[in-house]
């Protein structure tokens, strides 16, 4: 594909988009960057306050410190469920998708108002007050939109934990969030699998004191583990509750939940998210990006453990009183047609996934998307990792019948909503590119001495100047992270750990991680945390984790081990078996290495550090020395030969 394929807006949909053209798109840019105050004040407009705010954003006097909307007052749950049920009661606030293809549930607003309310009364009844977090670990069933939107009615803090995490991983966030209540189920499905909740619940509060009450919601009706005082079954609870639970306002900057992600190092990041700017990103990404209105049936299909779950399965939708589709089962249960099956039986009109999703749908060809009624559907969205190109088309050929447009959306956990896309009405896309930056939002590319790259047709560390209302405030009780993490590199912007190159047309292509940051089937992982969980196993000296290219997946995990003589009589194949089960265990199924390399020595300069890039270069294959660069500083170049003769096995 080369890059001077441009793919235009189809026409009829510009006509009615809410920016319907590339004029339209630059004028409302120039005015949000040029009065972010004014712009920003409007688009606040779209959610009630109860009391209005002094200031639009401080955020410039002092790196890192970031406040918008000081001094309003509001609450999340009102705006996204009670000003809707008093006007819009029996609209479907939420369309649940059960795990079992063509059984749906729908909750309209009214029926939200209730559920959430009672919830709220629940987790009073459990001494949550405000500004106490709350875990959240659930399977993708109702009561997590619920459980979260009670959190927001009190001003209590919610963390959800992806429900494919571990029991150490899970131990380790709630014991960093401090959370006296976790909400689970008895087990979650996944399409042919039952995931067991309770029991990794168990494993990971077992001798935590601070968590007080486990509320656990029924799914499968497992027969399960309940500890008397402490494990309670969540509909007992709800039926002892009234259904009208007080709002309780807060300040725009009191937080909203923590989301952990991962960084660098070993330890995963609370990201931390406040109320006001939060929200109103979330709806204003929500309405341009995805020329939402009232009538669109919204299906992401990411999991809510997730940001974009967060984002725009969750509150963007409800702030803007779209209906949400909740997906539990996996996209290819029963088979590759399921997601279209969806849209079809709910006729989704935006539908959002990630390119991981659609490599294994495209994999299995055009009939099981052709077989369902796609029409429905007017905007279709990306997210998680670049998308090929290929991909690309066939999700706007064969998915969208090339009616509809699709928006590829660059953002992170970290920056609350997207940042860089197309306005489908409005923008010619690149296929693979992200395009162009959203309102507010100013992208800076830097070189790695800190030079700002000007200009077009040029590459760089993609940074953000100035900030945006749904930008990060910090990592949960570690601020000093925050700032070295995100500020410190190039001081005066956001560094968001990514490398981009801004095209000769000023479009935004992104490159993938810089940092030591891996992204499998859309999912984050440090390579430091990996590493770490390696060593967590007792043959274990020392691991080198990196990344390769994988058709599939985006990225797969390459791990280099060094183990204990001890071990060397270990059949090869068990050992490794036995470490790949140790990362299963003590972070996820998802951090999986695809491949473990029993080394002899890690590639090290002579001060010590682990040459990666020759580490990379093996995983990926490339077994051509003159690929690796320069190797004068290798403390042992033998290592490199032993590795290479190795992986070539
Ligand atoms: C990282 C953030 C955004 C919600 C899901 C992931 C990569 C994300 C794209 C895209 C290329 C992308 C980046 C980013 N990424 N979207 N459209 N094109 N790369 O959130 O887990 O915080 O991961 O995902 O590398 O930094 P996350």
């Amino acid at each position: 594909m080369s890059e001077s394929t441009l793919v235009p807006p189809p026409p009829a949909f510009a006509a009615s988009a809410h920016v319907s053209s590339r004029a339209a798109y630059e004028a409302l840019y120039r005015r949000s960057v040029e009065d972010p105050a004014g712009f920003w004040a409007e688009q606040a407009a779209r959610l009630a306050w109860h009391r209005p705010f002094d200031a639009v954003c401080d955020a410039d006097a002092r790196p890192g410190e970031i406040a918008w909307f000081h001094g309003g007052r509001l609450n999340v749950s009102y705006n996204c469920v009670d000003r809707h049920a008093a006007v819009t009661p029996d609209r479907p606030a939420i369309l649940w998708a059960r795990n079992e293809p063509g059984e749906y549930e729908t909750i309209t607003f009214r029926e939200l108002q209730e559920r959430v309310g009672r919830f709220a009364n629940v987790l009073r009844a459990h001494g949550v007050r405000k500004g106490d977090r709350v875990c959240i670990y659930l399977p993708m069933i109702p009561e997590i939109a619920y459980a979260m939107l009670a959190c927001a009615r009190i001003g209590a803090v919610h963390s959800v934990v992806f429900a494919g995490f571990s029991a150490d991983a899970l131990r380790e966030r709630i014991l960093d969030a401090d959370c006296a209540v976790v909400i689970t189920a008895d087990e979650g499905l996944r399409g042919p699998k039952r995931v067991p909740l309770k029991s990794v619940v168990d494993e990971a509060v077992a001798n935590l004191d601070g968590v007080r009450s486990v509320l656990v919601a029924r799914r499968t009706g497992a027969d399960i583990n309940m500890k008397p005082g402490r494990d309670r079954w969540l509909a007992d609870e709800l039926a002892r509750q009234r259904a009208t639970c007080p709002i309780e306002w807060v300040d725009s900057e009191d937080p909203l939940f923590v989301l952990y992600t991962s960084g660098s190092t070993g330890k995963p990041k609370g990201v931390l998210h406040t109320t006001g700017g939060y929200l109103v990103y979330a709806a204003t990404t929500h309405h341009y990006v995805f020329d939402a209105r009232p009538g669109d049936i919204h299906f992401c299909a990411a999991d809510a453990g997730w940001i974009t779950g967060h984002s725009y399965i969750l509150y963007g939708p409800l702030a803007n009183g779209v209906t949400t589709v909740m997906f539990e089962s996996i996209p290819t249960y029963p088979d590759a047609g399921r997601y279209w099956q969806v849209v079809d039986d709910l006729r989704a009109t935006i539908v959002y996934t990630a390119p991981t999703a659609l490599r294994a749908l495209l994999r299995e060809g055009d009939e099981p998307v052709r077989k369902y009624r796609r029409d429905s559907i007017r905007v279709l969205g990306s997210v998680g990792e670049p998308i090929n190109p290929d991909v690309w088309r066939w999700y706007h050929d064969v998915v969208g019948d090339g009616r509809c447009p699709v928006v590829d959306t660059w953002w992170q956990t970290e920056t609350g909503g997207i940042l860089i896309a197309p306005l489908p009405g409005a923008i010619a896309c690149k296929p693979g590119s992200a395009t162009l930056p959203f309102f507010g939002v100013v992208p800076v590319l830097v070189d790695d001495d800190g030079k700002v790259v000007e200009g077009n047709d040029v590459a760089g560390n993609l940074c953000l100047a100035g900030s945006w209302p749904g930008q990060a405030r910090t990592i949960y009780g570690d601020h000093a992270r925050f700032l070295a993490n995100y500020f410190a590199r190039f001081p005066g912007y956001y560094f968001t750990g990514d490398g981009c190159r801004r095209d000769a047309d000023g479009y935004y292509w992104i490159t993938g991680r810089v940092d030591d940051v891996l992204n499998v089937a859309g999912h984050r992982l440090g390579t430091a945390e990996i590493e770490s969980a390696l060593i967590g196993h007792g043959a274990v000296v020392e691991a080198a984790v990196v990344g390769f290219p994988h058709p599939l997946k985006g990225q797969g995990i390459c791990a280099y081990v060094i183990t204990r003589p001890e071990f060397d009589a270990w059949n090869r194949e068990e050992l490794a078996g036995a470490l790949k089960e140790q990362v299963r265990k003590a972070i996820s199924p998802i951090a999986t290495p695809d491949r473990i390399l029993l080394v002899r020595g890690l590639p090290k300069t002579r001060s010590g550090k682990i040459m990666r890039r020759i580490l990379r270069r093996i995983a990926a294959g490339d077994f051509d020395p003159a690929g690796f660069g320069d190797t004068s500083t290798l403390a042992e170049p033998a290592v490199v030969d032993d590795i290479v003769a190795l992986a070539r096995g």
